[in-house]
Formats: C-alpha cells, sequence, structure tokens
C-alpha cells in the first residue's frame, strides 16, 4: 500500500506471521528515467542505507529489508519499453520474489497518466507488456487487478487472457474501480475464476478479521489471501488468522506486546529512515491507538510525533485497556 508498506512495516507485518510482502507501487518511469549513479566518490551527495548508495527515489521504496524472503514488488506504468527495463532493474538490483503489475490503482491521477485500474479497459496492452517481460527475465510474473472498471465481471473475460500471456499468478481485489476500497467485496466472481484459471489466485478485499479470512477463503476456494487496510496499525492479524486456520480460535496482544510492537516498528522506522521517518509514522502509530480509552485525545498526539522519544513518551503514558 503506497505511503505505508515501506520496509518498517513490511518487516513488523513478517515478524507478525505474514508469509508474503509486497512492495509499496513502485513508478517503472521513475526506475527507468533517473537511474542510480555509480558507486563511488563524486560531486553528488550519496546517502548511505543498509550498505547500499543509491539516490533514486523509486528504487529506494523497492529496497528489501534484509532477510525478507518473499518479496515481490509491484511496478507500475503503460510503456511496454519502460516496463521491461524496470524489471531488470529490480530484478538486478533488488532480487525479489516476483515481479507485479498494479492494474488497481484507482486515483485519478493514474487514470490520467494511463496507468493502474484504467489499464483493465487495456488488455491487449496489458498482455503485450507480460508477454515481453517474461521474455526478458526469470522472475515470476502476477498481476494485481480490480474485477473491473464498471462491471465486475469484467474480469471473467480478461483474466483468462492474462493468464495466457504468462502470468504467474492473479491477486484480485474483489471491487471495481468505482468500489474503491470499501464497497462489498465480490466473492463470487472470485470463486468463478479459481474453478475456470489454472494460475493461482490470491484472494484480496474486505479481510478485517481472522473470521473474515476464513470466510473468503472457504468460499473462493483461495488458498493465499492479501490483507491490506487491517494490518495498519494491527499487524497481528496475520498471526491470528493463522491462528484461528489452525485451531478455531485466536489471541489478542496484551498491553506489553502491543508496546513492544510499537517500539520496535519505531526503531525499525528510525534506522530506516532516520527522523524524517517518522511523519509516516505518524498515520500507523494513530491506528495503533485506535479504539483506546481517550482515543481521540491520543492520535492528536501521535499525528503530531517528530522522532522516536515522541513515540516512546506515549508508549509509557498510554494505557490500551
Ligand atoms: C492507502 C492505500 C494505498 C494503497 N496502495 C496500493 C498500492 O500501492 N498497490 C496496490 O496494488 N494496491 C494498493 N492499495 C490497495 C490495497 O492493496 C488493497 O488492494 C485494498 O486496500 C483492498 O484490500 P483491503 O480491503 O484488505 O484493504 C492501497 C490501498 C490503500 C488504502
Amino acid at each position: 500500500m503506497a505511503g505505508f508498506t515501506d520496509k518498517a512495516m513490511r518487516q513488523i507485518c513478517s515478524e507478525n506471521g505474514a508469509d508474503i510482502t509486497w512492495s509499496e507501487m513502485v513508478s517503472a518511469e521513475g526506475l527507468v528515467h533517473n537511474p542510480p549513479l555509480p558507486t563511488g566518490r563524486g560531486s553528488v551527495s550519496w546517502r548511505r542505507d543498509e550498505g547500499s548508495f543509491t539516490r533514486n527515489k523509486s528504487l529506494k521504496l523497492a529496497e528489501s529489508f534484509s532477510g525478507e524472503k518473499n518479496y515481490i514488488v509491484q511496478i507500475f506504468g503503460s510503456n511496454i519499453e519502460s516496463m521491461v527495463s524496470a524489471t531488470k532493474i529490480v530484478e538486478n538490483k533488488i532480487h525479489p520474489k516476483g515481479i507485479n503489475i498494479n492494474l488497481g490503482c484507482p486515483v485519478p491521477k493514474a487514470k490520467k497518466a494511463g496507468y493502474g485500474a484504467c489499464q483493465m479497459g487495456e488488455i491487449p496492452s496489458v498482455v503485450k507488456i507480460i508477454k515481453k517481460i517474461k521474455q526478458n527475465t526469470s522472475l515470476p510474473i502476477s498481476v494485481k487487478t480490480r474485477l473491473g472498471i464498471s462491471n465486475p465481471k469484467e474480469i471473467l473475460d480478461f483474466a483468462p487472457k492474462l493468464e495466457k500471456a504468462g502470468a504467474n499468478e492473479l491477486i484480485v481485489h474483489a471491487r471495481t474501480l468505482p468500489g474503491m476500497f470499501h464497497q462489498k467485496p465480490d466473492w463470487k466472481i472470485v470463486k468463478k475464476l479459481t474453478t475456470t484459471l489454472k494460475i493461482p489466485i490470491i484472494y484480496n478485499g474486505g479481510i478485517k478479521s481472522p473470521e473474515d479470512a476464513v470466510f473468503y477463503a472457504q468460499k473462493t476456494g483461495c488458498l493465499e489471501l492479501m490483507i491490506g487496510q487491517a494490518a495498519i496499525g494491527n499487524p497481528w492479524i496475520f498471526s491470528q488468522i493463522k491462528e484461528y486456520f489452525q485451531t478455531g480460535k485466536y489471541s489478542f496482544p496484551n498491553e506489553l506486546e502491543k508496546k513492544k510492537t510499537i517500539l520496535r516498528h519505531a526503531e525499525l522506522v528510525e534506522k530506516y529512515f532516520g527522523e524524517k521517518g517518522f511523519v509516516i509514522f505518524r498515520a500507523h502509530l494513530a491506528s495503533y491507538l485506535k479504539n483506546i480509552p481517550d482515543a481521540g485525545a491520543w492520535r492528536a498526539r501521535a499525528v503530531q510525533i517528530k522522532n522516536l522519544n515522541d513515540v516512546k513518551e506515549i508508549i509509557k503514558e498510554i494505557h490500551f485497556n
């Protein structure tokens, strides 16, 4: 999720049970047209981050944390050459487990530039992009898509074309473009896909609890699930879901565990991004503090934090129950 799943959040989710992690959407044009300068001394100011030198913002966005095993980088774009080159850059510099193509971003800026969800209406060109990428990489290529631009049944027509083009996996966000992020997911369409396509389908959309996870897995037949918004401020959802699948019940983190996780997350933010990372962490912290007594006041404080010390102060004073 753009603006959220940076490597600090992904590491926290991994440590709490997520089996696969996904980058924020990364611009193919950004990767290609602002390539990293060669390592070495020069007149430019280099920034050191975990041993790698880069000044390419897009590449930085795609970087993994050390030990991130099942990591997929999502790229977006509509230019075939840029998508192929971007894949090669990511393959050579980041070494992820796979590349994912974004066909789901619904924001007006994406439509204007011709990438994201609007590409569900340009399937012949997406097919060309997939085929060409496949000829130029050994990495598996997956596609993340919504159900359609206006009608949820559109995917029944275009998904087989993506499979035929060589997509190794589809991640289906079970909403249409106008459904944005809160429309009731249409799991019946996803079920149809799991019975007609040969490639695996990851179900995505509306999973807010372990009960939801079991519901959508059983209804659709998908063996893998993707969690989006519900993981923000709640990385425990991954282990809870696993526990629920295995035992039929699940436990909640206690106050100490919650505080430990928030502190760990904040320490990772400082490690990877320094003090400037805390502007982004404000939204995470505000989500961690949802549904607690006097939540409004705590969240008002959370959105003003500037550094790790501010987070530590809040953690010291706060009570979750
Ligand atoms: C703030 C935000 C940013 C998102 N960024 C991306 C993105 O970069 N790439 C992507 O494929 N989906 C993105 N999504 C969509 C989610 O990955 C997911 O498909 C959607 O939220 C539905 O899943 P959920 O109901 O579990 O949240 C984003 C969603 C939100 C709310």
